[in-house]
């Protein structure tokens, strides 16, 4: 049986990733903020002491308040430089993932086309991106796939309607019940035809 830790799992995006890794078998554990806050290092710290070795793991947060520049505080930029940015660079020190595993990273359309008023999101999502991009090359020679997942924006889809979590916790569960390894290092538009960019 296959272990899966999904972060940001009580609900939203994440709670769907959760379910539908449930649904195939694997025993998932999923944190809520109370159970492990990314913004927190003491948190991570004491976290990845009691799980320290997984098959899957899902790196999923919540997302700040829309903010421009000019209103961003020292401490806001210090939380979530921790919040979406150290504390997962942390997690991934510190918590084996088993050979032949997989890293889900749940980002943002932002780190393709900054948004004025996302700017701590459009920074540390691209920051961390990077990150995971030269990490997926690392742990490329242990079958390990980094697969970065992008939701767009949800209100103005060209297919009218609003992305359901579901679909994101659908993509999850058929790349890792198909046992798909060569998609690494890639970065999923998940945004229903709203983005221009081809790449
Ligand atoms: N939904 C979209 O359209 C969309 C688009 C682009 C990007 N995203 C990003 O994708 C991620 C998931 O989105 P969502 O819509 O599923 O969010 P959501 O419904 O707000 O759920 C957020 C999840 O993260 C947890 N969480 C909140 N703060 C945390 C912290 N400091 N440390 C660890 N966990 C924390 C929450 O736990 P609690 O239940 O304890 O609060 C919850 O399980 C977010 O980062 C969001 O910004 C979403």
């Amino acid at each position: 049986m296959k272990t899966a830790i999904v972060l940001g799992g009580s609900r939203g995006i994440g709670k769907a990733i959760a379910d539908s890794l449930k649904s195939i078998g694997c025993d998932v554990i999923a944190t809520s903020k109370n159970e492990l806050d990314t913004s927190s290092l003491e948190s991570v710290s004491s976290f990845a002491e009691k799980h320290n070795e997984v098959d899957i793991l899902v790196l999923n947060t919540g997302g700040p308040e829309p903010k421009e520049f000019f209103s961003v505080t020292e401490e806001d930029w210090n939380h979530y430089h921790n919040q979406l940015f150290l504390g997962f660079c942390l997690l991934l020190q510190k918590i084996k993932i088993n050979d032949g595993g997989y890293i889900f990273l749940m980002s943002s359309n932002v780190i393709k086309e900054p948004n004025p008023k996302l700017i701590i999101s459009s920074a540390y999502r691209s920051a961390f991106s990077s990150v995971f991009k030269i990490l997926s090359k690392e742990f490329a020679n242990k079958q390990i796939s980094c697969i970065n997942i992008a939701p767009g924006p949800i209100h103005t889809l060209p297919m009218k309607r609003l992305g359901k979590p579901e679909e994101i916790g659908d993509f999850v569960k058929s790349i890792v019940e198909n046992d798909i390894k060569y998609l690494s290092g890639a970065v999923i538009n998940f945004d229903g035809a709203n983005s221009n960019f081809v790449y």
